[in-house]
């Protein structure tokens, strides 16, 4: 439910808080629930998405820092194509959950607790790669502070990979497909809602999340003025989860929107690059 427009501002000056709150109690759900599958990660299961591994290229050898990696599974499906990995979140309890899982996997990698703006002290070091997305910026309020990270963070000839959930896909009421929530939203999403994605009986008691919504235009502006170069803008009609029942899956963690149904965008990917 969203809250009241009254209550807006105050939880937004406690965004931080709120949001790592609500993600720390999520951790472990998401390590115990059949969405993120962590025995079947474990044994070898592919976490990337197939236009994610294609529009990543040969990764062999790059240096790689994945912001917002919650449990570390995106990060250390890239190590398994051949970089070296760094994980950065600012929930504890899911750099710990990364940490084990790298030890289950037998993999190397590095993971550290930060607010994703304070990542380029926190990281301490430049990459070839950048990866984020698959709902990340929602929880940034500011994308210019953190377009500008990235570009702190990248070596020049390096480059952001961002695959995100499409903000069409969010102004959808979950069964009916009806327009409820807008796309153009000067201030924060504020909801008191205590389910969880990956774990339908989830109850949460840390229920109240900041977010917003970012426009397209806003997150290819916000990294067009950090100085780095747009190679593509890519939309898909694939998502990572199934946000509506009637969605058929095409893949491993992959659906769409069945014949019969309106034809939307619901992932969106960008590669952009810093100049040398
Ligand atoms: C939806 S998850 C990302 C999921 C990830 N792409 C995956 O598939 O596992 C969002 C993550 O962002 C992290 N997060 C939210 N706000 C953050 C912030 N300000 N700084 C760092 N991490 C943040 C949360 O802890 C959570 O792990």
């Amino acid at each position: 439910m969203r809250v009241p427009d009254d209550e807006i501002q105050g939880a937004v000056g406690d965004y931080l808080a709120l949001n790592r709150a609500s993600w720390d109690e999520r951790v472990p759900l998401h390590v115990a629930s059949g969405f993120y599958a962590v025995d079947r990660f474990v044994a070898g299961e592919e976490h990337l998405h197939g236009f994610e591994i294609n529009e990543l290229g040969d990764l062999s050898g790059k240096r790689i820092a994945h912001l917002q990696c919650h449990l570390g599974m995106d990060t250390l499906s890239l190590a398994r194509h051949g970089a070296q990995v760094t994980g950065l979140d600012f929930s504890p309890p899911a750099i710990a959950e990364a940490r084990a899982l790298a030890s289950s996997c037998g993999m190397g990698a590095r993971f550290v607790v930060a607010n994703v703006y304070d990542a380029v002290e926190a990281l301490g070091e430049t990459y070839d790669v950048v990866y984020t997305g698959k709902g990340a910026l929602c929880w940034i309020p500011d994308l210019r502070a953190w377009a500008n990270v990235v570009a702190a963070l990248l070596v020049p000839g390096g480059a952001l990979y961002l695959s995100e959930f499409h903000p069409f896909l969010q102004m959808l009421t979950y069964e009916t497909l009806e327009f409820e929530y807008p796309y153009f939203n000067d201030q924060a999403e504020v909801w008191d809602d205590g389910s969880d994605y990956a774990d339908p009986d989830a109850k949460l008691a840390n229920e109240r999340s900041v977010e917003w919504p970012h426009p397209v235009s806003e997150v290819i502006c916000s990294i067009i003025d950090a100085g780095l170069r747009i190679e593509y803008f890519h939309e898909w009609r694939e998502v990572s989860f199934a946000r509506f029942s009637f969605m058929e899956q095409v893949g491993p963690r992959l659906y769409r929107m069945p014949a019969g149904k309106p034809d939307l965008p619901l992932m969106y990917s960008i590669r952009a690059s810093k100049p040398t």
